[in-house]
């Protein structure tokens, strides 16, 4: 037995779909379909990109605009203390249905923090969190049905097999019992783990067992996906593996996906925008490409600066050279990053269940 199973197509009833008859205008998920993402994803901006389908649709003339849709997920200047420790210092969020949205950040930078106000496991005392219009301070229900979650902690149990696992999860979602053992069946399948469904979880790999979480959380159809750190620990292959399976679940159901990585390669490779988190506030939000590009323009004109000023010392970091990701986390989080993180590259060991359960 194989431990990282090939992406399997979603069959044809996938978790989700009946959920998503009707798509949003911001769902394009094909950029992410299995096997081979390539180039940088850049979704349109609403606000300042005309979109070709509202505008050039010739049916548009006599039929009213709909009602924009709501944000799959708006968060305004939330804030979450624990004790003296501002966790969550005013993060102001919008992510787009159908976009996969990153949340970067060293350890301690939140990220979890927020995700779990998101969730409605955290009360959200300050600021707002709305989840597809509905407010997770007084329609906290209602957020919980249209998300599906994927703790940083091992969310599933050794002791049960990969089904009884995914099944726990669709009574505790109230899936209607006749339903039940085929939406099991289609998360398991989605995720590749339909031939190791009967084993227990405590002989999977990790890769097996984060795609079991996954499946977890796709039993429900959410339409909002909350990973929190999916990939931190696993080698290359599972992580590949992980984020195919999600691409795929998503190509065929619209799902709209927020995402923590410590994974800058990650961030560039499959997020559609990212928001750089550090010490509780968010400091840069864009495209990846936009993110490098406004960097590559700052150190242009701090090159010119220098050279216009022959005592000042050259800079270290080359306007000739492409930023990373990296480099825009580095400029935006300035020195504290290091002090309080070390090594950026070095933040990935949170997860301690990442190799074996059991
Ligand atoms: N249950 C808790 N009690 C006290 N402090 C906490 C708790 N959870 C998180 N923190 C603190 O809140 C800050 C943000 O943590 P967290 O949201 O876990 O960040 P991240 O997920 O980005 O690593 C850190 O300083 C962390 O120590
Ligand atoms: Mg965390």
């Amino acid at each position: 037995m194989t431990s990282e199973d090939p992406v399997r197509p979603v069959p044809g009833a996938a978790p989700g779909q009946s959920l998503h008859a009707a798509p949003s205008r911001h769902t394009a998920p094909s950029r992410h379909t299995a096997g081979a993402p390539t180039g940088r994803p850049t979704a349109p901006d609403p606000d300042r990109t005309p979109d070709p389908d509202r505008t050039s649709a010739p049916d548009r003339t006599s039929a009213p605009d709909p009602a924009p849709l709501p944000d799959a997920l708006a968060c305004r200047g939330l804030r979450y203390t624990f004790g003296e420790t501002r966790a969550v210092d005013g993060v102001d969020l919008s992510v787009r249905p159908g976009e996969v949205f990153g949340l970067l950040g060293p350890n301690g930078a939140g990220k979890t923090t927020a995700i779990r106000c998101i969730t409605t496991l955290l009360p959200v005392p300050t600021g707002m969190v709305r989840v597809f219009g509905h407010d997770a301070a007084r329609e906290r229900m209602a957020v919980r049905r249209l998300l599906g979650y994927v703790p940083q902690q091992l969310s599933a149990d050794a002791g049960l097999t990969g089904r009884e696992n995914v099944a726990l999860f669709a009574r505790v979602f109230d899936i209607p019992r006749r339903e039940r053992a085929a939406r099991v069946g289609q998360a398991l399948e989605a995720v590749g783990l339909t031939d190791a469904a009967n084993r227990l979880a405590s002989t999977y790999s990790g890769g097996m067992i984060r795609r079991l979480e996954l499946a977890q959380a796709l039993v429900s159809a959410p339409r909002l996906l909350m990973l929190d750190e999916p990939t931190i620990g696993l080698d290359p292959i599972a992580r590949t593996t992980v984020w195919e399976h999600i691409n795929v679940v998503r190509a065929a159901t619209g799902m709209t996906v927020l995402v923590t990585t410590h994974y800058m390669d990650e961030a560039e490779q499959y997020c559609d925008r990212v928001a750089l988190m550090h010490r509780g506030r968010i400091r840069a939000l864009g495209t990846p490409a936009e993110l490098r590009s406004d960097l590559r323009a700052r150190r242009a004109q701090a090159a010119r600066t220098t050279t216009t000023t022959p005592s000042a010392p050259r800079t270290s970091a080359s306007s000739d050279v492409e930023p990373t990701l990296e480099d825009v986390f580095r400029d935006v989080a300035g020195t504290g990053l290091d002090e309080q993180s070390g090594d950026f590259r070095d933040v990935r060991s949170t997860r301690r269940t990442a190799t074996r359960v059991g």
